[in-house]
């Protein structure tokens, strides 16, 4: 018996990074998942692979910032996969060419309609695990010290964005863990610190930007996608089952000092 048999699960972000990795591990774990990101082919990629482990999966293509799709997508993971025990709110976009409003549209807007419209069908179910991804970035000031010398990264657009949504994820996550336990659904946040992901190549590629970013964190390493996936399958399983409305940071250190 293994730790997430018999569950369905919505995660967004699943083509890539966190969400393709978390994908595979909790379909590992048993539960059954629906594959959703704005890169449909990349989402039908992750299906086809955990398929072909053996798993089950689905996928649809899927804007996080479009209210309606997420709606629908939430009623199309009932229709399809046969209910909605887990929800993992996890696509967001980070880096410098993308600006206020979009950022906050997907990163922070993007998590409230998940929350909005996957919480009735778990009320109605008589409960549900949801964990949204955070960020370091939604519990203090990023510095990027010397990788940003010539643009301070305050001004480096999408930066003061990202953290902004990210701080806006932790504060939902809280309000809905309150409103919602006594409905029997728990409302989890982790916050990775820098994890080696597509995401973060660009600022990577940087020179010496790998070094002074690995400083950063006390481990001395950056983290791997699947370390984020483990404790993603974690929050969302019933040994998490006293466990709501924290944020838990996954950083390796980065936010201990
Ligand atoms: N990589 C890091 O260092 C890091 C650190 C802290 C938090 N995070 C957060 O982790 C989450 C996953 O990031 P990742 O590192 O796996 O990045 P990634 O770029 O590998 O994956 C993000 C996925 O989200 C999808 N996406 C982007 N916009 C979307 C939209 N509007 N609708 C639906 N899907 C959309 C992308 O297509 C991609 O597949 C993000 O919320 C990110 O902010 C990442």
């Amino acid at each position: 018996m293994s730790r997430l048999d018999g569950k369905t699960a919505l995660i967004t972000g699943a083509a890539s990074g966190i969400g393709r990795a978390s994908a595979e591990r909790m379909a590992s774990e048993g539960a059954a998942i629906m594959c959703a990101d704005i890169d449909g082919d990349g989402a039908e990629q992750t299906a086809l692979t955990i398929g072909q482990r053996g798993g089950k999966a689905s996928f649809l293509a899927l804007d996080v910032s479009s209210e309606s799709e997420v709606k629908e997508a939430v009623e199309q993971t009932v229709r399809e996969l046969g209910g909605l025990d887990i929800l993992f709110n996890n696509a967001g976009v980070g880096g410098g060419d993308i600006g206020w409003d979009d950022t906050i549209a997907i990163n922070l807007s993007g998590v409230y309609y998940g929350l909005f419209h996957g919480i009735p069908v778990m009320v109605e179910r008589g409960g549900g695990a949801i964990i949204n991804t955070a960020s370091i970035a939604g519990l203090v000031g990023l510095t990027l010290g010397s990788i940003s010398e010539d643009q301070p990264v305050e001004m480096v657009p999408g930066t003061g964005a990202y953290i902004a949504a990210k701080h806006g994820v932790v504060g939902l996550t809280k309000q809905f863990a309150v409103a919602f336990g006594a409905k029997g659904i728990r409302v989890n946040a982790i916050a990775p610190g820098y994890i080696e992901t597509p995401m973060t190549e660009g600022i990577r590629e940087v020179d010496g930007a790998t070094e002074y970013l690995t400083s950063l964190h006390p481990l001395g390493r950056l983290g791997q996608p699947e370390e984020i996936a483990a404790v993603a399958a974690f929050l969302a399983s019933d040994e998490a089952s006293f466990i709501n409305g924290i944020v838990l940071p996954v950083d390796g250190g980065y936010t201990a000092r």
